[in-house]
């Protein structure tokens, strides 16, 4: 479909984002699954619940603009979730890597996140949108916070791994 207004640049940039959040959904629900370290588990499963509070956000946003939720199909969340799926089979071998894949991944997923809710903010902003901005800005800081979890919890995943390693020399 043609954009030819900023608006409807932004309905695409919705559209977007809420087919990202649900196929994002659906990955952490995957990840927790092969996750052995109880810290990166536990975090996992409490952005899934923010996960489903984001979708019910972006679904208050088109009730807002007066339509209903849609989905336009985000190549890059179907990428990024094709290559997490890749680096837990692949990794699968030795838990202590598949987890320190886990936690890459999910960081790449949180930035991706985090820069389409800022250029959304951005545009919403612009539109003199402030119930919507407010929507969406919900939903930036809990990416940023687990974007900014997941990276702290790296080096610890990290040492663990190389523990893991040394011991099977
Ligand atoms: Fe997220």
């Amino acid at each position: 479909m043609a954009i030819r207004t900023l608006e409807e640049k932004f309905i695409h940039d919705l559209a977007d984002i809420y087919d990202a959040e649900h196929r994002f959904l659906e990955a952490q629900q995957e990840m927790v699954q092969n996750t052995t370290s109880p810290q990166l588990k536990a975090m996992i499963q409490d952005h899934i619940a923010q996960t489903q509070q984001q979708i019910g956000n972006l679904e208050l946003i088109y009730s807002q603009l007066g339509s209903n939720p849609q989905r336009v199909k985000c190549d890059a969340a179907t990428g990024l979730v094709i290559e997490g799926q890749k680096g837990i089979e692949e990794s699968k071998g030795n838990p202590a890597v598949c987890d320190c894949m886990i936690a890459g991944s999910a960081a790449k997923v949180e930035h991706y996140e985090v820069a389409s809710y800022r250029s959304l903010i951005m545009a919403a902003e612009g539109m003199g949108q402030s119930q919507i901005t407010t929507l969406l800005r919900q939903n930036l800081r809990q990416e940023e916070q687990t974007a900014q979890m997941v990276e702290q919890s790296t080096p610890l995943l990290l040492q663990q791994a190389m523990r893991f390693q040394e011991r099977g020399r």
